[in-house]
């Protein structure tokens, strides 16, 4: 199975937690595409789902499709979130934000009861770190912030190349008008300690770490389809 069928696969397991009915977070990527199109289908087919989407690509993707869409003003409490993700831990922790999506992804998962993450077994990690961090700052004063950055990074024994995503010359900008950091700091064996200090960054808006966000992750892989469940960890996000 290539890469595409098995996100398509870990698509379609997740579709089958989406209950008729349910205010539901939609996520941004590759993957959270493929469970986009699965969902327009059953929209079409009948199902009654009101989606928030993430990014202002998933927003369109949607609308394309036809499967209805309410903000998140509209909607501030949600039943589940379907997203994507860069790495997952056996303990559901997560890199996200490849796409650029993570300060809107993080706060929809956050509103969310639940949230599961779907991906192929080659985001499956030990330790996460392997993918850079992305951390989403504000544009003023962006030289200062990474060297605070570095600063808190360096207290946790992490240090490696912080780079200024870009897209051809000009920085890639998120859908909050915010500049991304990719982090490639290698292993992060206490994320939350890392989570902590980024946090503690005045420019920092947001970083890439999800942790005791997700509730479920079905992870595809040639071999079949392994679901792992956590429960919420102490200090999470998740406010129901
Ligand atoms: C978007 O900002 C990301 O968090 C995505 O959810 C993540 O990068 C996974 O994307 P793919 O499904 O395309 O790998």
């Amino acid at each position: 199975m290539d890469a595409t069928a098995l996100k398509i696969e870990a698509a379609r397991i997740a579709l089958g937690y989406v209950e008729d009915g349910v205010k539901l977070g939609i996520g941004t990527g590759s993957t959270a595409n493929e469970f986009v199109r699965l969902l327009a289908e059953r929209v079409a087919a009948g199902m009654k789902v009101v989606g928030v989407p993430t990014s202002e690509r998933t927003a369109s993707l949607c609308l394309q499709l036809g499967v209805p869409l309410a903000t998140l003003d509209e909607m501030p409490q949600l039943d589940l979130t379907v997203d994507g993700a860069d790495e997952v831990d056996s303990h559901l922790s997560l890199i996200k934000g490849g796409g650029g999506a993570l300060l809107r992804e993080k706060i929809v998962a956050a509103a969310s009861a639940r949230m599961i993450v779907i991906a192929d077994d080659t985001k499956l990690v030990d330790t996460l770190g392997r993918f850079p961090l992305p951390i989403e700052i504000n544009p003023f004063g962006m030289r200062a912030t990474e060297l605070a950055i570095a600063g808190v990074a360096q207290s946790l024994d992490l240090t490696g190349p912080i780079t200024l995503r870009m897209t051809r010359d000009a920085p890639f900008v998120t859908d909050g008008g915010h500049f991304i950091l990719d982090a490639s700091f290698g292993r992060i064996p206490d994320p939350r300690a890392l989570s902590d200090a980024l946090h503690a960054v005045p420019g920092v808006v947001e970083h890439g770490l999800f942790l005791g966000l997700a509730t479920t992750a079905i992870i595809a892989g040639s071999d079949g389809i392994k679901t792992l469940h956590a429960k919420p960890a102490p200090g999470s996000l998740r406010q129901t």
